[in-house]
């Protein structure tokens, strides 16, 4: 059952009737395109359509678009699934404006993406954000212990609901279970941004947010299916505290009205897929990737292990090189070899590996055995320790509305400390605020900043010298 495909199937239908088309897009089904993109775009664009008989509506499923929607929820064990075409971005963003109403105390795990923060703004809500477990190695974030969120919500018991983001971007994950039953007792809900976790439903590989009984979850299908990009779905939990309407509601204003048919088939070929993979297959893609960690080691690099507590995804791969190199380096010598990492930070570089096996670890081989051989060739650099900025749990000085109102001055940013943020100031990848607007920058955040500006980040918002800030006098220039 879980093999059908029956939204690709209907799009395949309908170009099997060879149809003149007389609507939009203006592409014509692929007749009409730049010379320069045909060869690209041509095929594609066969199932690039529109909202035609038996080719159902997003915004009001009953047909093709539904079956698939439902088949896909049976498959992760939700009451209801959305296909989302802007992302998890357009996920958090629905899941979020749906959950809570303006002014809502919300606790969010600070370490969240940038989407999660913009969903806090667009609902006027009150974040309380919560400090997560930070890797000794790495120095990147985990996840969120009991304790923290115990300890928010006894210091503001007003708190509606909790905001997770699980697994981390480097695909390591602890059990939910006994904070989803804590907030359970006191009927409040868990929003899951498993972003990266599409694939967790399978035997495996670490268990779904949803299985430990989360309310809703976001997961970037594009991430680590084969999807297309910005293909995503949000699972609703069985049993869910949260309003299904409500959901609905805040997704069709958020997604287009003109979904790309392209990237929802894919979605619907996603869930078939993981439903084809045999346990037999899967066992072959975790040896490939255990394989490929020891060949790695082989070449001189250092794998990060999950901590006590927290489990690892295969899919993904941790890396430090021993010659101190940060991991913005590694990256371009990586990329220098024909091998595009998925993300460096100031100490690791992270690759994904694909949820298949692969007839190109040769060629994945060959580039890092190359990459090895330059990097041990350099010198060395001087280590670096990357300072945690996360305080355990810690609030917004202003209210989104006051923000709004409020003057703003551009500081230096190592004068800041003290100030409160204008600004959200992002390394990218993995898009997580460092400073999130309305936040008091503290010694750790500038210092996280400067070790992140040497070692090679790139920023969104912020970056340089300066940064925004709001003026501690009434009537300052606005700059
Ligand atoms: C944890 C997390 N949540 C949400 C997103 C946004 O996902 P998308 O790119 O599918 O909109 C990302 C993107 O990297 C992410 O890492």
């Amino acid at each position: 059952m879980f093999e059908k495909t029956p939204l690709f199937s209907a799009l395949i239908s309908h170009r099997s009737r060879k149809p003149i088309s007389m609507h939009v897009p203006g592409h014509k089904n692929g007749l009409l395109l730049h010379e320069a993109g045909i060869s690209y775009y041509k095929k594609i664009s066969e199932l690039d359509v529109t909202e035609l008989t038996n080719l159902d509506d997003l915004h009001d499923a009953e047909g093709c678009i539904k079956e698939a929607q439902d088949l896909t929820a049976q498959f992760y064990g939700a009451e209801e699934t959305h296909f989302l075409i802007g992302g998890s971005t357009a996920g958090n963003l629905a899941m979020i404006l749906s959950a809570f109403d303006p002014g809502d105390a919300v606790m969010v795990q600070r370490n969240c993406h940038k989407s999660v923060l913009n969903g806090l703004e667009l609902a006027g809500l009150v974040p309380i954000f919560l400090g997560p477990e930070i890797h000794q190695e790495g120095g990147f974030p985990l996840g969120l212990t009991l304790e923290t969120v115990k300890m928010a919500s006894e210091q503001y018991p007003e708190v509606k609901g909790l905001i997770v983001t699980t697994p981390n971007y480097y695909g390591m994950s602890a059990d939910l279970s006994s904070i989803i039953q804590y907030m359970h007792e006191r009927s409040l809900p868990v929003l899951a941004d498993e972003a990266h976790g599409a694939h967790y439903v399978l035997e495996g590989f670490p268990d779904s947010v949803l299985s430990m009984g989360a309310d809703a979850a976001v997961q970037s299908a594009h991430k680590t299916l084969p999807a297309m990009t910005m293909g995503a779905y949000l699972h609703i939990g069985k049993q869910s505290l949260l309003n299904k309407n409500r959901i609905r509601h805040a997704l069709q204003m958020i997604q287009s009205s003109s979904p790309s048919y392209p990237i929802m088939a894919s979605l619907d070929l996603s869930r078939s897929y993981l439903a084809q993979l045999k346990s037999s297959d899967i066992e072959l893609i975790k040896e490939q990737s255990l394989e490929l960690k020891d060949f790695i080691k082989q070449c001189g690099f250092h794998v990060l292990d999950a901590p006590s507590g927290y489990e690892a995804d295969s899919l993904k791969i941790t890396l430090q090189a021993q010659w101190e190199y940060t991991g913005y380096e590694m990256q371009s010598i990586f990329e220098q070899n024909g091998l595009y990492p998925e993300l460096a930070d100031s100490l690791n570089v992270l690759f994904v590996l694909p949820l298949g096996v692969s007839h190109e670890t040769m060629r994945w081989k060959e580039a890092i055995l190359r990459a090895s051989k330059e990097l041990n060739s350099k010198r060395k650099l001087a280590a670096i320790k990357f300072p945690s900025a996360f305080p355990p749990v810690s609030s917004l000085s202003y209210s989104y509305s006051e923000m709004r109102r409020k003057l703003t001055v551009k500081v230096k940013i190592n004068d800041s400390a003290g100030r409160i943020s204008a600004e959200t100031v992002i390394p990218y990848p993995p898009g997580v605020p460092l400073i999130a607007k309305g936040e008091q920058i503290t010694e750790s955040m500038i210092k996280a900043f400067n070790v992140l500006q040497k070692t090679g980040a790139r920023f969104q918002g912020g970056g340089g010298e300066m940064i925004s800030v709001f003026a501690e006098e009434e009537g300052v220039e606005q700059q």
